[in-house]
């Protein structure tokens, strides 16, 4: 515990030397006693007059959160996904946080992968470069291999140092102050502070894995080797560990670059629907999606297939949702809203007193101003989206796997637009959910009986079934935003929270809040 004051301590001064709460403090009018509580940290700000007004308050937090470390960049990215918690200025202020620290050193990166992968592996590299690109978890080398025989240039993805144990120490005293400011402010515990740093922390230690990305990449891979135009790097399991990935280096473009792709004589206005096609085919006819498809994370190789990297986030569907999902899109397509009323009928998913007609009518009521709109405003992330607003109001439960496939297509549409900005998003969805559904023949009644008495059995690398539990229960959290009772983690968070009434019962709240207070300050 006295550990952990003392990490608390330091996130104190850290914040208290930051700009961060200065801005927090615009956005959520604080109870009195956090006021005081600001206050006296405010006077550890105005001793520094290096904030800089030039500089956009978006961009103030963004930099006050990164200079305070992974920790907090987590923190704040976390917090973009949930409006619900800390309200729609705030969260979109945070959706531009660049997940961006300065590299750690070549040698630091070398005795990582020595202790990683053993000397004689670590020995066979070639031509190890110097950092290409470095975020908050992980940084990336260029290096090659020898690949029986061939040398071929390859990424490799190494876990910042001590990164697990620091990240861990930071959350804990993190859970523990928010743990006293539920204590103090009643009414903070509507936030659920404690559950919400406990899921990044569950989230977070998954990302930590890299074999977790690497059996992500394989099964990936295996889905989509016959997708033409769409390519999955290889990933090198002798080279890859717990801190290490190594997988093939793209020659290529990233997809951002519209103009460069055009001057290699790339079609972007094809990549774009190729773009939306293939993610379309991968979450109805394989039920796994790549989930993090922004600009960074998506490549043009020299050949113009389509390449996506960073297998952290990735999507999964079960049966029913895949078919739920293909035909309610077709449905919304061809208008036939009382077909997909009947769907979410069928799929079990409205309770069954709910009107067919009026379902439908709702629907129309989303579907119909969509096709008198322009097709530059057509999206069907959004309409999903307005789906799930409706539905909500049927007592319809959302699946947090279709939730993130809404935000993931949003994502997606928005990479396509900017490489065409007359994609149509119709026109170009329409074949593949039509061709799924054609060679597909389980009615959604069937799949749901089925689905009733048994579980789906998802394909998985037998070597790592555990890390791929635990991701999968990663991802719902994640999607749903919240920590599903009956699990592991429900009943460690619950341990938790013993433990630290515990620690309050024992301790002398009054002395700690005054040494808390006390450190802040200085
Ligand atoms: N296989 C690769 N080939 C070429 N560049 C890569 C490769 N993998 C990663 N990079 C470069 O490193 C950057 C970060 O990699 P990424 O896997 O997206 O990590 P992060 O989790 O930091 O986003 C990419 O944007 C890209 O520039
Ligand atoms: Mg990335």
């Amino acid at each position: 515990m006295i550990k952990k004051l003392f990490i608390l301590f330091k996130i104190g001064r850290k914040l208290a030397k930051s700009d961060a709460l200065n801005i927090l403090s615009k956005f959520h009018k604080p109870q009195t006693l956090v006021k005081v509580f600001f206050q006296i940290l405010s006077v550890s700000f105005s001793k520094k007059n290096e904030t800089d007004f030039n500089v956009s308050e978006e961009e103030r937090l963004s930099n006050s959160l990164q200079s305070m470390g992974t920790t907090f960049i987590k923190l704040g990215q976390f917090l973009a996904t949930r409006p619900d918690i800390i309200g729609e200025g705030l969260s979109s202020q945070l959706e531009t946080l660049q997940d961006k620290l300065p590299p750690f050193s070549l040698s630091e990166a070398k005795t990582i992968i020595k202790k990683d992968l053993g000397e004689e592996t670590f020995n066979s590299l070639l031509n190890l470069s110097e950092p290409v690109a470095a975020a908050s978890i992980a940084q990336v080398h260029k290096a090659q291999i020898n690949d029986n025989g061939t040398i071929k240039d390859v990424a490799i993805k190494i876990l910042r140092p001590n990164i697990k144990k620091k990240f861990n120490e930071e959350i804990d005293s993190l859970m523990l102050l928010a743990f006293i400011v539920e204590s103090l402010v009643k009414k903070s515990k509507r936030l659920k502070l404690i559950e919400v740093v406990f899921l990044l922390k569950e989230i977070t230690n998954l990302e930590m894995d890299l074999r977790f990305d690497a059996a992500a990449a394989n099964e990936y891979s295996e889905n989509t080797k016959n997708d033409v135009g769409f390519h999955v790097p290889q990933i090198y399991w002798n080279f890859t560990s717990e801190n290490v990935l190594t997988l093939d280096w793209i020659e290529g473009v990233s997809i951002r670059e519209t103009e460069i792709l055009q001057s290699k004589n790339i079609d972007t206005d094809k990549v774009a629907s190729d773009l939306i096609q293939h993610f379309l085919r991968h979450a109805v006819r394989d039920g796994f999606f790549h989930a993090d498809m922004h600009q960074g994370n998506i490549f043009v190789n020299n050949i113009g297939q389509i390449v996506p990297i960073d297998f952290r986030i990735m999507g999964r569907l079960d049966k029913l949702s895949k078919r739920f999902l293909a035909e309610i899109l077709f449905g919304f397509i061809q208008r036939d809203y009382k077909k997909v009323a009947e769907v979410h009928l069928a799929a079990g998913l409205v309770p069954n007193n709910v009107p067919v007609d009026d379902l439908a009518q709702a629907l129309r009521s989303i579907g119909e101003p969509i096709f008198g709109q322009s097709v530059k405003n057509i999206s069907g992330g959004k309409l999903l989206k307005q789906l799930f607003d409706v539905t909500d109001k049927f007592n319809m439960q959302t699946q947090p796997q279709l939730l993130m496939l809404q935000k993931t297509m949003v994502v997606v549409e928005g990479v396509a637009r900017k490489l065409n900005p007359n994609t149509n998003i119709w026109e170009t969805s329409r074949p593949v959910l039509e061709n799924w559904l054609k060679e597909t023949k389980d009615p959604i009644n069937s799949i749901n009986d089925t689905l009733k008495s048994s579980s789906e059995i998802i394909k998985r690398l037998p070597e790592f079934p555990e890390v791929m539990d635990k991701a999968n229960q990663a991802l719902t959290y994640m999607a749903s935003g919240q920590i599903p009772q009956n699990s592991n983690s429900y009943f460690a968070l619950n341990e938790k929270k013993s433990e630290m009434i515990a620690f309050r019962n024992q301790t002398f709240i009054g002395l700690l809040l005054l040494v808390i207070f006390v450190l802040l300050v200085f």
